[in-house]
């Protein structure tokens, strides 16, 4: 690998490609960023949450080493990100990737998301997940409130110096390798398909009047948002709330599933508080 970046003959050029429906991701992201300038790096960050965004093309050639940034949805990144992903050609590129979650199941995120991408070429040097407010907390639940907090962020300071140290050694070091789970990938895709229609309802404007923005259909990651009409489409929506998080006037919602926040923590065998004090990790 060049070592030019640190001769100070031209920044060290690195991409962040992260998608986030509630923020959660784009706030390490951010932390990221920051941090990276400090280091003569040069930053772009690239938001692949809208169906738009994932249409455009990146060329990894242009850059020094990639950051990913993804959710975990049903124990691993997000459909429409790993479908992306089998897109890219990685040219050989050194990355990383860091995930948020709500405290729930993320072990298999780790394993399959080295897997896909040494499938496409890019070679994963270190990831890192990092508890963030869950998703379902819009309908009740009460998982990792409040998170990323600073203690999150310190790491992903952390997080983000040691990769960048991995990211300009001379000798490649790969990320250390996950145990394999015990889910095959398709028994998580069906999980994935089905399960949280289960447990949530799709979001509704109920028939109330809103002024129309647009911004939910424009900013819906499936395309599945009807502002007009105020429905998603069912096949289509993945129930990543960012339509609910987005809405300037509160109008869309979803069912309340407080009720079933009791049989989650039982289900999981933990409690709200173990969770609250569960902290953000790097892997290496
Ligand atoms: C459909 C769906 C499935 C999810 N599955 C998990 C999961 O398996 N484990 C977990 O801890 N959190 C899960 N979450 C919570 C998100 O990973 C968490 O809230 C994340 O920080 C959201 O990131 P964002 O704000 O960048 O969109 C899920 C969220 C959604 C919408």
């Amino acid at each position: 690998m060049e070592n030019i970046a640190e001769e100070g003959i031209r920044p060290f050029n690195v991409i962040i490609v992260f998608f986030s429906a509630t923020g959660n991701t784009r706030k390490i992201a951010d932390v990221i960023e920051n941090k990276l300038s400090e280091f003569n790096v040069s930053v772009t960050q690239f938001d692949i949450s809208s169906p738009q965004d994932r249409n455009k093309s990146i060329s990894f050639s242009d850059y020094d080493a990639v950051f990913f940034g993804f959710p975990i949805y049903s124990l691993r990144a997000p459909r429409v990100c790993r479908e992306w992903l089998m897109r890219q050609n990685g040219e050989s590129k050194r990355c990383s990737v860091f995930f948020t979650y709500g405290g729930f199941g993320k072990e298999p995120a780790h394993y399959y998301i080295k897997e896909l991408l040494e499938e496409r070429n890019f070679s994963l040097v270190s990831t890192a997940e990092f508890l963030g407010a869950h998703t379902f907390n819009y309908s009740g639940w009460q998982a990792a409130q409040g998170r990323p907090g600073p203690s999150d962020l310190k790491v992903a300071e952390d997080y983000t110096i040691k990769t960048l140290e991995r990211f300009r050694a001379d000798d490649l070091i790969t990320v250390t390798d996950f145990e394999k789970p015990p889910f095959p990938a398709e028994q998580l895709d069906e999980a994935e398909k089905y399960r949280f229609h289960l447990i949530t309802q799709l979001p509704t404007r109920d028939g109330k009047e809103c002024c129309l923005c647009m911004q939910c259909e424009e900013l819906c990651p499936t395309g599945s948002m009807d502002a007009v009409r105020g429905v998603v489409n069912p096949e289509s929506c993945i129930a990543c709330f960012r339509c609910i998080a987005s809405c300037p006037e509160g109008v869309l919602h979803t069912n309340d599933i407080a009720n079933s926040w009791e049989n989650k923590l039982k289900m999981h065998n933990t409690t709200k508080e173990e969770i609250d004090r569960m902290e953000s990790r790097i892997f290496l």
